[in-house]
């Protein structure tokens, strides 16, 4: 049996048995605390033997997550009920089960601000992981051209990756851009893998321990480990750095297991770049935060030569930078990353089930399991927790609408200044500092915690997000307040 076990498994167990010893010794001094420490580690013990009973065997190929479900029924249960209906003040998804609300009807804003890409065309709530291959299947974003790469993070793409790249995932996935979102959904389907992420996707099958598999999260978190950016929340990066750097950072093998319980979720849960023009990029080679994103993005050029950017504004012409779904990026800034608090803390409470402890796989709000998510660690009651959240995201809320009123503002003055004849080259400051307050609010507006991830962090880009939108006003409207300018476009 003990030879199944995985190396590092090996050595949680011999460290458990070690620290049982020394629970015993202290509990003989009848605390308490040592009691619970003791409960805790007779229950690790127990998650540990879970790995070893098996009914069916599973491999990397078996994205059919029923087949593991018969080894692991309770996660499995947990894993289903991503198909339940959630909702919370900002969380989960309004409108109906057959479809989430529209996000630019909610806030007209958002859809002006992203007029000229698809995100105006059709841009809603996320819901559960169970949609969301169908949702990327049925958006109407799908009425232009997408590229392959979209699967990375919406399917069991992985068997793909590898058919493709002749049994080299990498390199089928950098060959997986140049074909087209129908081409790679159809062998997807041919193949039986049109499934949505699924158990080999964050567990490898022989040992249960957590794994990445996404190619660009591999990447990217490579990149940021090679950059001298600062990372409290992964000192297994710090450890790397200061080992000499000899081989690459491989979180497969280098992260610690409490890293690993938010990797595998920032395999997804990223700003990225999609098109067929690259391959898919997680942005992160100068570091985390939004301003180390904004340089990375500007020192990056586009096969044309030209700087980097995502579309341009259809009204005023800015080349504008798109955010998507932050959310490891922003909870790398907050206060729970720097204290080791990860995804799967907060998103996949352990629950007790006898005298074994079963993570939720219900991937969901935390709001809505307040006792298993935040409780552990915040003794005070659930009305208060509540209380505290619903403060945090209702001032990152009144914020971020602020800052749709004054990008609104800032568009309003640049088509006024270009009624009034200026050429591009004179709205050129007004223009980069739509690039730059635009990248900001929709940093924030694309991040699904409404704040909360990282409150002053969010409140700072917000801030900053405002202060450029205004200074974008100002430069247009100059433009505009220039009586010879406007006398010549009146052609007087
Ligand atoms: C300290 C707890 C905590 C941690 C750690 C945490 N989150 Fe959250 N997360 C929350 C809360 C609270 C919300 C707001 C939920 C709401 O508004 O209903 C949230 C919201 C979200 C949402 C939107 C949820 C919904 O129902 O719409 C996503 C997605 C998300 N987090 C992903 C992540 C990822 C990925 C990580 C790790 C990089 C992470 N979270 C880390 C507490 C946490
Ligand atoms: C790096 C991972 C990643 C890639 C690549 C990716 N997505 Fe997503 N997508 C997500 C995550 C995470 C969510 C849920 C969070 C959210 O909605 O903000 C999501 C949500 C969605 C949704 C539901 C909400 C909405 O936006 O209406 C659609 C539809 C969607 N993606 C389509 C696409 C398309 C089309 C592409 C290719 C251009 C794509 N995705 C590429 C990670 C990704
Ligand atoms: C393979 C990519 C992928 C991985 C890995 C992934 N997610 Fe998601 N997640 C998504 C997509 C895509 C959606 C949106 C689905 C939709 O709207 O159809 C989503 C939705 C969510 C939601 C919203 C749920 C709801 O009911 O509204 C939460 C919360 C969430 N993810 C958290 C996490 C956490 C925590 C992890 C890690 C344990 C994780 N995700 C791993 C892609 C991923
Ligand atoms: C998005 C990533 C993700 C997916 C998909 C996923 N898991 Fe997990 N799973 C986790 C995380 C995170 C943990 C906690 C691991 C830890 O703390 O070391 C976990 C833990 C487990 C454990 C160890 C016992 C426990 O509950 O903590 C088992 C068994 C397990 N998962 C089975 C499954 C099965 C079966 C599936 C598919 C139906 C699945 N998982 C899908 C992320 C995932
Ligand atoms: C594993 C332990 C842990 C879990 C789980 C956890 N927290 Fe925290 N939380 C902390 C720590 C540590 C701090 C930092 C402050 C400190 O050192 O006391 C903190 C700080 C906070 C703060 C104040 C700082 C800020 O970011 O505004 C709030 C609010 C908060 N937590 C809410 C929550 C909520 C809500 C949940 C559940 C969704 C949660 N926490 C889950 C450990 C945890």
């Amino acid at each position: 049996m003990k030879s199944r076990l995985h190396p590092i498994a090996r050595a949680q167990r011999g460290l458990s048995k070690t620290v049982l010893l020394a629970g015993i010794a202290v509990a003989a001094v009848a605390t308490a605390g040592a009691t619970a420490l003791l409960v805790n580690i007779f229950e690790r013990r127990q998650e540990a033997k879970v790995t070893t009973t098996r009914l069916v065997e599973v491999t990397r190929d078996t994205t059919d997550p029923a087949k593991w479900g018969v080894n692991w029924p309770k996660q499995y249960d947990g894993y289903k009920l991503t198909a339940q209906l959630t909702r919370t003040r900002f969380g989960g998804h309004g409108g109906s089960e057959a479809l989430p609300q529209e996000k630019i009807d909610r806030d007209p804003w958002l859809k002006r601000m992203f007029l000229g890409y698809a995100f105006s065309i059709d841009y809603r709530d996320r819901r559960g992981h169970a949609y969301m291959l169908q949702d990327q299947e049925n958006t109407q974003r799908q009425t232009k051209p997408q590229t392959g790469s979209c699967l990375n993070c919406h399917g069991a793409v992985m068997p793909l990756y590898r058919e493709l790249g002749g049994g080299d995932a990498m390199k089928g996935f950098e060959m997986s851009y140049k074909l087209s979102y129908k081409e790679m959904n159809q062998k997807l389907h041919d193949m039986g893998h049109a499934q949505t992420v699924t158990c080999p996707d964050c567990h490898d099958p022989k040992t249960m321990q957590l794994i990445v598999t996404r190619p660009a999260f591999l990447v990217g978190i490579q990149k940021l480990a090679s950059s001298d950016a600062a990372t409290p929340f992964a000192p297994s990066i710090e450890r790397w750095r200061l080992a000499g750097k000899a081989r690459a950072y491989d979180p497969n093998t280098d992260a610690t297991r409490n890293e690993m319980r938010t990797f595998v979720c920032a395999q997804c849960h990223i700003e990225y770049y999609c098109s067929s023009a690259m391959p898919l990029t997680a942005p992160w080679g100068k570091g985390l935060n939004v301003d180390q994103i904004e340089t990375f993005w500007n020192e990056t050029k586009l096969p044309s030569g030209e700087r980097f950017f995502d579309y341009k504004h259809a009204e005023t012409g800015a080349p504008i930078l798109k955010a998507q779904h932050p959310e490891f990026e922003v909870w790398s800034q907050g206060v729970h990353a720097r204290s080791g608090v990860a995804c799967a803390d907060c998103h996949m409470p352990y629950a007790r089930d006898g005298a074994t402890k079963v993570s939720d796989h219900w991937v969901r709000s935390p709001l809505l399991n307040i006792n298993r998510a935040c409780q552990p660690c915040h003794k005070v009651s659930e009305d208060e927790i509540k209380a505290r959240v619903d403060l945090i995201q209702s001032r990152n809320y009144e914020l971020l609408q602020r800052g749709g009123v004054a990008i609104t503002a800032l568009m309003d003055a640049v088509l006024a200044a270009k009624k009034d004849g200026a050429t591009p080259e004179q709205l050129n400051a007004a223009l980069e500092l739509q690039r730059k307050a635009q990248w900001r609010l929709d940093f924030i507006a694309a991040e699904n915690s409404m704040g909360f991830h990282a409150p002053q962090e969010a409140a700072r880009v917000l801030g900053e997000a405002l202060d450029y939108a205004r200074q974008g006003e100002v430069a247009a409207s100059r433009f505009r307040a220039s009586p010879g300018k406007v006398a010549a476009a009146a052609g007087r």
